[in-house]
């Protein structure tokens, strides 16, 4: 299968969901698809120009049992969590989480008009490692490297290697590999994915296929790719930029509660009786991973 082109298995255009605290945004996929994506559980597109959409924002919340990376293409969002880490990132820049056995953390948007965009994907945490400590790490801008092609691509390296480049972002359990991929009208883009690996990719702007069927791609759509040996995409007369986005399967069972994601509706009720005792979160210490 090394040379076959993956084919695009099913679109999903993306549903307008109501987050945080009244927060409007696209959310691509969620529990109803988590058998088709594993190892990945959720992916929100976030973007408007309108504050009332985003203002809100996500107070503090808990998770358990999974890794979030949140990718912003314009704006700015504070957080903070339980072990310590505030912060803001904003356009470019990168912040990856992992809830482990327990983090309790917020994200509020620090604007009040213009535009805020960006992308937040979740990604299961193995059985093994889902107790693990919570850990954080963000990235600017600048220190995610780039990919030059020949005909003016761009491929931003966030997780996994491209061209044999590496992404900051490699704390991940489940190895994801994580391309902002910009293709100029008359370029073109393949990469190599192993078969067996769960790929998707998102249109953030610009026309074009993302398969040999020929078949055009929108804006704001998210499309999963059969089994295949590698991606091949040709843009549209406006170009086209996605992020194309691949892991391992972990084949296991899930069990999903809100932002709490175990393998067993036993875990998910003793995740909410810790809440309501207050003895939810198992590290409190700070831990910084470069
Ligand atoms: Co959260």
């Amino acid at each position: 299968m090394a040379e076959t082109v993956r084919s695009i298995q099913r679109r999903f255009p993306g549903k307008e969901t109501l987050e945080g605290a009244g927060v409007r945004l696209r959310r691509a996929f969620s529990n109803p698809e988590v058998a088709l994506l594993d190892p990945f559980l959720l992916l929100d597109n976030f973007g408007s120009n309108n504050p009332a959409d985003y203002c809100a924002g996500f107070p503090w919340h808990p998770h358990r049992g999974i890794e979030t990376v949140t990718y912003m293409l314009s704006g700015e969002v504070e957080h903070g969590d339980t072990l310590g880490n505030q912060g803001t990132i904003g356009a470019g820049d990168l912040q990856w989480m992992r809830s482990g056995g327990g983090i309790v953390h917020q994200e509020m948007p620090q604007q009040t008009e213009g535009e805020l965009r960006g992308f937040q994907l979740w990604l299961n945490m193995p059985a093994r490692s889902k107790m693990d400590p919570p850990a954080y790490h963000d990235v600017r801008a600048p220190n995610i490297p780039k990919v030059d092609g020949d005909n003016g691509q761009e491929v931003k390296v966030v997780a996994g290697s491209y061209a044999g480049v590496e992404g900051p972002i490699h704390h991940a359990v489940t190895r994801p590999e994580y391309l902002d991929v910009r293709l100029p009208p008359g370029s073109s883009f393949s990469h190599p994915v192993s078969s067996g690996r769960t790929v998707f990719a998102t249109v953030i702007s610009g026309s074009g296929t993302l398969d040999g069927s020929g078949a055009a791609v929108r804006k704001g759509e998210t499309v999963l790719f059969g089994d295949g040996g590698k991606v091949a995409a040709t843009p549209g007369a406006d170009g086209l930029r996605f992020l194309l986005v691949s892991g391992t399967p972990l084949h296991e069972p899930i069990a999903w509660y809100g932002p709490i994601v175990m393998n067993t509706q036993r875990e998910i009720a003793t995740a909410l009786s810790e809440l309501r005792k207050g003895d939810f979160l198992k590290h409190r210490e700070v831990e910084v991973e470069g």
